[in-house]
């Protein structure tokens, strides 16, 4: 692969590696996921039961993601477990998300800290979730709860991927219905909770000094395949751009790319056998991390900068992650090369943790057995550690190869 621009990275840029508390953290009883995953419905694969034991072993994966030489670790902070009870947050979860917050300091990593990560409390659920009259009330009681943990942090993603959330209860809607289209429209009540909620988070967090807060949005990179330019733009609009235009003015927004949707003629194309594909069944898509930092900072018109807080690939053959990987983030230099106000890259996954109710896609840089929980670094996370030291060597011999 030619690679005509140059590979330069900025002092102070964030390299890191991504977390998030319901798939890695184990036992998270309170959340509504876990119901789901053991009401008996049998609706999703497998339980998250112990996840990573990460609840336990946050201290031996910072020690890992220090000793690969990265700089930042993102993780979320559970609300169930916060808020185990409405109007009663709990002392002592406060203070165990705050030593992880120091103990990513003691390790010299920058933790970034996401406060909504797809679970919400199994109470709020009951309540009607997102779009019942209290969720607003509940989640800025629940930000004033954390604020005190956040001193000293510069990182916090408010909510992530609100789009996939809204997206998801549509697709609820849609299952019950009998029948799920290809593209969901996300809904768009939850949608507008959700603007709300991070707007009101965004108020809070503004109190603590130096903190940049903004939320992150799963860019799924529509492309014209025959759909034609306006309603191309029209899918992108509904399930990407209307979440990056809410980013305009933000600290920052997370760009979370992983590949791309191709808008055909006859509606969506889905990833078929003649694709290659990952073992999420997505198209194998490493330019996505490209496209995306550019149409998201198009789309911006330069008004916020752009942290990549995940990009990865499910895949049982380490050397694909390491391919994949090393051209995503080829692809990033090139857009740093153009001037694209980009702060870091947090790589999707620290661990092989819980995908949403399969324990079958592996995301991780690291390896985790299911019964000891003994962590294994792949090789991946070796050559992830050698870009982190020498981008510019590493990315061209992979070019190279
Ligand atoms: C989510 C992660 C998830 C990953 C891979 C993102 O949508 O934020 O929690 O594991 O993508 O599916």
């Amino acid at each position: 692969m030619a690679t005509p621009h140059p590979v330069a990275f900025p002092d102070g840029f964030l390299w890191g590696a991504s977390t998030a508390a319901h798939q890695v953290e184990g036992n998270n009883v309170g959340s509504d996921l876990w119901h789901a995953e053991n009401d008996g419905s049998g609706t999703l694969r497998d339980r998250s039961g112990d996840a990573c034991d990460s609840f336990h072993r946050w201290p031996e994966d910072l020690d890992i993601a220090r000793d690969l030489g990265l700089n930042a670790y993102r993780f979320s902070v559970e609300w169930a477990r916060v808020v185990p009870a409405p109007g009663h947050p709990s002392a002592a979860m406060l203070d165990h998300y705050r030593r992880v917050i120091e103990g990513c300091a003691e390790r010299g990593l920058t933790p970034v800290v996401t406060l909504h990560h797809f679970t919400n409390p199994a109470w709020l659920r009951a309540e009607g979730g997102w779009t019942s009259g209290e969720a607003l009330t509940h989640f800025t009681e629940y930000v004033r709860a954390v604020l005190p943990i956040l001193d000293g942090v510069r990182w916090v993603c408010t909510i992530n991927e609100p789009n996939m959330v809204a997206m998801m209860v549509a697709r609820r809607r849609h299952a019950a219905d009998g029948e799920v289209p290809a593209f969901v429209v996300p809904d768009p009540g939850v949608t507008a909770a959700l603007t709300r909620a991070h707007e009101a988070a965004r108020e809070l967090l503004a109190s603590v000094p130096g903190l940049r807060s903004g939320w992150t949005v799963a860019n799924q990179n529509v492309q014209d395949h025959g759909a034609g330019p306006d309603r191309t733009a029209e899918m992108s609009y509904l399930i990407d751009d209307q979440y990056i235009d809410v980013a305009k003015g933000d600290d920052f927004l997370g760009v979370q790319a992983y590949s791309r949707m191709r808008a055909g003629e006859q509606g969506l194309i889905v990833p078929g056998p003649d694709d290659r594909r990952t073992m999420m069944g997505w198209e194998y898509y490493p330019r996505a991390l490209e496209d995306t930092v550019r149409h998201t900072a198009a789309r911006l018109g330069g008004s916020t900068p752009l942290l990549v807080t995940e990009n990865g690939i499910a895949t049982g053959d380490d050397d694909e992650r390491i391919a994949y990987t090393g051209e995503a983030v080829l692809g990033l230099a090139h857009a740093l090369a153009d001037g694209i106000d980009v702060r870091g890259y947090l790589h999707w996954s620290l661990l092989d943790n819980y995908e949403w109710g399969s324990w079958e896609p592996t995301f991780g840089l690291v390896s985790v057995d299911r019964t000891t929980f003994r962590r294994t670094v792949k090789p991946s996370a070796r050559w992830y550690a050698r870009l982190v030291r020498d981008p510019e060597a590493t990315l061209r011999q992979g070019a190279a190869s």
